[in-house]
Formats: structure tokens, sequence, C-alpha cells
């Protein structure tokens, strides 16, 4: 039996508690209770510094929340992977994932991707435990079961992990921003896309050989295609539009383009604009409470607080109708930067155990998101043709002289329906080499 008796301590530590100190760390501290069960799923990049900051920093830990917390599992596909970290506990090491998802009061879900790890929290859930995840392919796509799931089984899921990584967002936007009704969320959410589009800009350097320079860096994956093509912005995007206005968006619902067309030719058109590009999550909401939400480049004037965002950090701009602008920066990746993240989704999860935290995901059932026809937008076009088809076709805002046949064309706002139209009748008479909205 626990016994339940509570004493004001201080830092808990090995010696046992002391109700002598004042410190910072002075936390209500349960004597005599169990621990807190985490079971790690996946000890890779971030999961081995979870488990580190769960280590180090376990005594301060456990004078926050008044119990001490334990990695009673770490699930990895083959033990000696977690061979380079002394702080994990090589006897609670297993293969058996579904042992470990079953037989904790928090999972923390690091696996990542589509398949497996679904099973896996499903199962945590339904073993009734309450799950942290950085997983933002998982929750873009089946977000909405397995929120269904948590709140069928009264457990809860974090994730504040999962959209820009160490930066404090979801849990502002869900909680702090909670009075205001957000009207547009607008972000750069991809360091590794911010860190090729700056270095093309600041330095001329191509596409390709960035990219390549990003992969040395660990930066970009050995596959980039999710980075590159705007996926993993995407799903992040779907992640706050869905927190943002309260409904369900998943990957499916946004609108993708990544930045693999963007050549060293656009970069020095969209400075003499007085712009930079910059590949933008961005969700708008509607009057009629619709609402639109894509992943595309942009061409943003250099003013923005967003053109100042560099290297591979993470912006994110909030609009609402009460606050105003709010805008959030710093690092959106990095394994110690996600772990802290993931540590922090823990406390508050253990601190919440007995009144689940609500985020206002929907039932599945309400679409609020839109086509993209009907938003409007300015757009820089650069042209290979005649300038008569510019004139006659384009609402033109700005029309350069021509460098070998090629014009630079600034539009005055259209609807995307009205730009994809024209688009196609400009390549009919010649070649639309890239088109991009402005900001
Ligand atoms: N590949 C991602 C990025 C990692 O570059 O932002 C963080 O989600």
């Amino acid at each position: 039996m626990i016994s339940r008796s509570y004493v004001i301590s201080g830092p808990y530590n090995r010696q046992g508690y002391t109700n002598t100190s004042h410190s910072r760390e002075d936390a209500l501290v349960q004597e005599d209770v169990a621990p807190i069960r985490v079971g790690l799923l996946g000890a890779g990049t971030v999961g081995s510094q979870t488990a580190r900051l769960l280590v180090e920093q376990k005594d301060e830990l456990a004078a926050r929340i008044g119990r001490p917390i334990e990695l009673t599992g770490v699930a990895c596909l083959d033990p000696s992977e977690t061979d380079p970290f002394p702080w994990i506990d090589k006897s609670v090491v297993t293969t058996d994932t579904m042992s470990v998802a079953t037989n904790a009061d928090i999972v923390v879900e690091l696996i990542g991707g589509t398949g497996v790890a679904r099973k896996f929290v499903l199962a945590a859930i339904e073993s009734g435990a309450s799950v942290v995840t950085a997983n933002k392919a998982l929750l873009a796509k089946y977000g909405p079961e397995i929120y269904a799931a948590a709140e069928a089984k009264g457990v809860d899921i974090y994730f504040e992990a999962s959209v820009g990584g160490a930066i404090p967002f979801l849990k502002p936007l869900r909680e702090s921003l909670v009075g205001d009704k957000v009207t547009s969320m607008l972000g750069i959410v991809n360091g590794t896309t911010n860190y090729i589009l700056d270095e093309m800009t600041t330095k001329g350097l191509d596409f390709d050989d960035v990219l390549k320079d990003a992969q040395a860096k660990g930066y970009a994956e050995a596959d980039p295609t999710g980075d590159i093509e705007g996926y993993d912005a995407a799903n992040k995007a779907a992640i706050m539009a869905t927190l943002g206005f309260h409904t369900n968006v998943t990957i499916d619902d946004v609108s993708v383009e990544g930045i693999t067309k963007i050549t060293l030719e656009d970069v020095a058109n969209a400075d003499k604009l007085g712009c930079v590009i910059k590949l933008l999550g961005r969700s708008v909401r509607c009057e009629d409470g619709t609402a639109y939400a894509y992943v595309a480049p942009h061409l943003i004037h250099k003013e923005s607080p967003l053109a100042a965002v560099e290297d591979v950090f993470n912006a994110i701009m909030v609009d609402g109708n009460a606050t105003g602008e709010v805008m959030f920066y710093g690092k959106g990746a990095g394994k110690l930067a996600t772990a802290s993240a993931v540590v922090a989704d823990m406390l508050d999860s253990i601190e919440h155990k007995d009144r689940r935290r609500r985020i206002m995901w929907g039932d599945g059932s309400k679409k609020l998101l839109r086509p993209l026809d009907t938003l409007r937008s300015a757009w820089y076009v650069r042209f290979k043709g005649a300038r008569e088809d510019i004139e006659s076709i384009l609402p033109v805002e700005s029309l350069s002289e021509p460098v070998e046949g090629v014009f630079v064309v600034q539009t005055s706002k259209i609807p995307t329906a009205e730009m994809d139209a024209a688009a196609e009748k400009l390549n009919a008479v010649g070649k639309v080499c890239a088109a991009m909205r402005i900001l």
C-alpha cells in the first residue's frame, strides 16, 4: 500500500528527504511513493539524450514532482545500440518493444515514422499510460485516431518536441493563447531547408552543394526528401493548424511544395525586390471559419522578422484577434534540445495525471480546411517569353527589363486559381521558370 503522507522538502537526494532547505527546488514530496515508471521506445539520437537528462537530472526532477522517475524499460532493435550511452542501465534494455510500451506510467515514443510507432502508441494508451512523442509524421497522419484513443482511455498525449524542437510553442499555443482566437500562423519550421536557403542567399552557393554540406553536418537526413520537398514542414503545419484552429488537420489536408526548384537566379531576383526566400508553413483562418494550410517557398520582405531567421533556426509568428502578433524563435532541432522538450512533456504529464489536459483536438468529423484556390497573394514570376504576353495575362505590379529573354514579374494580389490559370496560358506561349507568393 502506498503511503500518501506529504512533506515540504528541499532537494530530493539519495540520502533521503530534507525539510530544512528553502532552495528554489523546494517541493511537495510524497514519502514512500512508488516511482513513476517510464518506458522509452527508441534509443537513437533523441531517445539516448532523453535517458541522459532523466538520469543526470534525477534529483531535480524528483524534487519538482514529488516522486522519483525511473526508466524501467528501454526498447530498441539491438541492445548494443545503447553501448555508447553509459547512463542507460543495460538491465532494462530489451528488444521486446511491446512489453515496454505496456508496462509503464508514461511511454516515450521516439521510434519515429508512421509504421510500428502507431501500434506501440495505441498499445501504450490501451494499457493506461500517457504518451510523450516527438513524432510529427505519426501525429499528422494518425493524430485524430490516437487522440480519440487517449480520450477514451482517460490518458494524455504530449508532443511539444514535434514542432519547433526546443521552442516552447505548442504549449503556449494551447494554453497561454487559449483566450485568443488564432487567425494565422506563419513559420519557418524546417531547419534543414532554412539552412540551405540561407547559405544560397548569403554565400551564393548552389542548392546541390549546400544540400551535401547540410547532410555532412548532420542537419539533413541521408534521404533528405522529407526536408527539401516540404513534407517535414507540412507535418508540423498540420499539427499547428490542428491546435491553433481546434480542428483535425492531417497531412493530407496540407498543400505542399518544397525548395528543390529554387535557383540562385531566384535568390538574386528576390534580393533585388527587397526580399529573401524562405520555406514557410502557413495557416490562415477565414472569416467564415474555414482555413487554409500549406507549405511553400515565399518571398518575404527583408523587414519581416522572419527574414532574419538564419542557419537551422526556426521561428513561428502567431496572429490572434486579441493578442496581435506573437513570435516564437529558437533551435528547431538538435538532440539535446529536443530531448529537453520531451522531458518537459513528461513532467507536464505527471503533474496533470489526475486531470488530463484537453488539447481541443476535435473528433475528426469537423473539416475546416479549404483548397487554396481562393487564397489571394501577390506573386513573383520568372518568365521566359514576350513582354506582351506577360502584360496581357498577368496583373503586373512591376516588370524587369529582360535578361536573355527572361522577365521578373511582381503581380498584384490575385487568387491562387487565377495565378494557376495564368501560368497555364503563359506556359502555352513561353515558359514559367518560377512562381512564388510574396508576403
Ligand atoms: N529535419 C528536421 C529539420 C528536424 O531540419 O527541421 C527537426 O524536425
